[in-house]
């Protein structure tokens, strides 16, 4: 059946944006019909929130035109790009948390009656909307009281209930839960079925693969590939955001496993039951799981974060169940968090200081104390290593991006060179380019005879890194597998909560 041609409803014409030193965007040219989902990629940097900013007038281009349906258009501001049509949920929420749901929705564009908010009338709007549109969501909560993925729907009822027929999403899905993520993209194709027109701002391969219609990407503030998404591939998406060929599936060779390192029996916090397991010198262990089933507590407890209530965890041999946090690192272990801004890394601090931190009792140290020379030559080296980008080791880690933050952390717990490395969500918020990288650094690791624990949500980077998987569901681990039987039938089942009982463990 060969649909109707149908008309762009957005078309963007040589968008040039410069900033000091930059050229954000150059000469692009964007074009998206109606009823489609259109997304739109590149790297951290590439330009994609700037142009989204122009379009919803928050910017104004240096050269270029922009149309809505047809009609040249100069937005000055938000709500002009409003009035034709256009809604976009920013990255971080503009929501009033003390308000209801209720409220936020129908902030700024309320029923009236009597010149008095018609609460009635706005709680009934948004319960059509959202029955219309599959955004459940009581219209009495508090916002505030919401978790993440629900207050994005308010967000979205809200562009819904002011008419936008296009809405923009920027990075809708980075601080989504995979299940939330999937419930998000169900209402995307709705409206898109509808007749509604989506352009999502991502740089995730998976969901653009799944939940689009057409790709754009942009390179260094330029569009590299327009593509449709049925006749494209996520090889061929990364080549064009990272500009040469990228391996995504790549599955690296198993390592060769010696002592046992770590050992864990009947684990038990809050929200970990019974776990064992052994973690071998010059082995990768991967813990796969959907968020939420203790993947992070069971890391934390291991990392003397959360106290155990049962069981034992020991290092090369001892006994370290309850040995602090300090004292666990001085006896061999390495530990990269999921929170990299509130555990991980001092903001305030420079990067050379976030670097040597915690090196203070190791190699680097003389009598405790570090000198400027050698906390800059550490420094050096370690940004070489790892591809961070900083302008100058001297300034804050709050000045880098989350994906060069991310590669800091790593690049300073690497370096301990300790015997055990426990490493959660190593690649979250990282380019495509830089996860490579990431990756061969943690299979070298282990090929010096380390030995690391791997927890991720992404399934592909546990099946490429990890010598053996272990799922975890409700807090226990419910499957154990060779690098040969984890495949991704059979870890998607165990993670839904369909493995039956543990396998043998293969030590
Ligand atoms: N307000 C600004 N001032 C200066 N430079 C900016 C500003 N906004 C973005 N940039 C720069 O423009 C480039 C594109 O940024 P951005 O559009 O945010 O990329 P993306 O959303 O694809 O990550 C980056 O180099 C960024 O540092
Ligand atoms: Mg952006």
């Amino acid at each position: 059946m060969t649909r109707p041609p149908v008309d762009p409803t957005v078309e963007l014409r040589g968008i040039t944006k410069r900033f000091p030193g930059t050229l954000a965007n150059d000469a692009v040219d964007l074009t998206v019909h109606r009823g489609e989902i259109h997304a739109l990629m590149g790297e951290n940097g590439a330009g994609k929130s700037t142009l989204m900013s122009i379009l919803y007038g928050m910017e104004r281009a240096d050269a270029g035109s922009i149309r809505i349906d047809g009609r040249e258009v100069t937005f000055g501001d938000p709500s002009a790009a409003m009035a034709a049509g256009l809604g976009m949920v920013h990255q971080s929420f503009k929501l009033f948390d003390s308000l209801t749901v209720a409220e936020n929705v129908v902030y700024a564009a309320e029923p009236r009656r009597f010149g008095l908010l018609d609460r009635a009338a706005a709680r009934r709007r948004v319960r059509e909307l959202a029955e219309e549109h599959g955004l459940a969501v009581d219209p009495d909560a508090r916002v505030g009281d919401l978790p993440v993925g629900l207050r994005q729907r308010v967000e979205i009822l809200k562009l819904l209930h002011r008419g936008a027929r296009t809405l923009i999403l920027d990075e809708p899905t980075a601080v989504l839960t995979p299940a939330e993520a999937d419930a998000l993209f169900a209402v995307l194709k709705s409206l898109a079925a509808q007749g509604r027109t989506v352009i999502l701002v991502t740089h995730k391969l998976r969901e653009v693969l799944e939940g689009s219609d057409k790709v754009t990407v942009l390179r260094d503030g330029r569009v590299v590939a327009r593509l449709v998404t049925a006749d494209t591939s996520a090889d061929e998406i990364a080549a064009a955001m990272t500009g040469r060929a990228v391996d995504l599936d790549r599955v690296h060779a198993p390592g060769t496993p010696g002592d046992a390192v770590l050992e864990v029996t009947s684990l038990t916090t809050d929200a970990v039951h019974d776990v064992g397991l052994t973690v071998h010198a010059g082995e990768i262990v991967g813990i796969a799981g959907v968020a939420g089933n203790g993947q992070s507590e069971l890391v934390e407890a291991l990392a003397g974060l959360r106290p155990v209530t049962a069981g034992q965890v020991t290092l090369k041999g001892r006994d370290i169940t309850h040995v602090s946090a300090t004292e666990r690192r001085a006896q061999g272990l390495a530990y990269v968090p999921e929170d990299r801004h509130a555990v991980g890394t001092a903001p305030a601090a420079s990067v050379a200081d976030n670097l040597a931190m915690g090196h203070h009792r190791t190699s680097l140290s003389a009598k405790g104390l570090l000198p400027p020379a050698t906390v800059r030559t550490h420094a050096g080296r370690l940004i070489e290593r790892f591809g961070i980008k900083a302008a100058t080791p001297e300034v804050p880690a709050s000045a880098l991006s989350g994906g060069n933050l991310q590669k800091l952390l790593i690049g300073r717990e690497l370096a301990h060179e300790a015997p055990l490395l426990l490493v959660e969500q190593p690649t979250r918020g990282v380019d495509i380019g830089a996860i490579q990288n990431i990756h061969d650094q943690i299979v070298a690791y282990r090929d010096a005879g380390h030995a690391v624990l791997l927890v991720s949500a992404e399934l592909s980077e546990i099946r490429g890194l990890a010598d053996r998987v272990l799922v975890m569901y409700e807090g226990r681990v419910t499957a154990t597998y060779t690098k040969d039987e984890a495949d991704e039938q059979a870890l998607g089942l165990a993670m839904a909560g369909g493995a039956v009982a543990p396998t043998e463990a293969v030590d």
